[in-house]
């Protein structure tokens, strides 16, 4: 079940201007919210951008992505403590907020629902448009929406290339 809705999921970059009913968005944020976290410190703000203006405004923070604005609602994925390491000295808010976001992804995906991660976006430009605070960082975007076109998938390397067993091996 899990491994089909990894394996349905893709990115969407064109969207059906049509409104997600609440229910369905009311899941998708659910599938956030329940994410692990480092020390479960869902260190976690999840902006749910449903004006046209500021969807609109995000097009160009986002280095003229038009998908952007055409998507029903963007999340937008703010970190608000990202100066908290983990006991290997890393931080984790990119890892905390990473998992959520695909949390939701995923399950965005189970309900044939389209999402594409945005990482080509100016933080400053975001910040001032949503009026996030300085302290707080922004991780990613992510519109959500009903696909309108769904582009040929994208090829992974082969398990072969990626895994080795009991030791590194090159
Ligand atoms: C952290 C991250 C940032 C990304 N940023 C963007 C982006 O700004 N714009 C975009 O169109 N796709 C972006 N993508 C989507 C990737 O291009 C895409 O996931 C990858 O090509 C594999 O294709 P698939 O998602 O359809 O399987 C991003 C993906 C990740 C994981």
């Amino acid at each position: 079940m899990v491994l089909e809705a990894i394996k349905k999921r893709q990115s969407v970059r064109s969207y059906l201007s049509k409104e997600i009913p609440g229910e369905l968005l009311q899941q998708v944020l659910e599938a956030g919210r329940v994410a692990p976290s480092a020390c479960n410190n869902q260190p976690w703000k999840f902006i749910v951008v449903r004006d046209e203006n500021l969807k609109e405004r995000l097009v160009s923070a986002c280095k003229n992505q038009k998908f952007v604005g055409e998507a029903s609602v963007v999340i937008v994925g703010c970190a608000i403590n990202p100066s908290y390491k983990m006991g290997n000295g890393e931080y984790s808010y990119t890892i905390d907020l990473a998992i959520a976001l695909e949390h939701m992804s995923l399950q965005a995906a189970a309900l044939g629902l389209g999402t594409c991660w945005i990482g080509a976006f100016y933080q400053n430009q975001v910040k001032e448009i949503l009026e996030i605070p300085d302290d707080i960082s922004v991780v990613a975007l992510m519109p959500l929406g009903f696909p309108q076109a769904l582009s040929t998938k994208r090829g992974r390397k082969a398990l072969s290339e990626i895994i080795c067993y009991d030791k590194y091996k090159v």
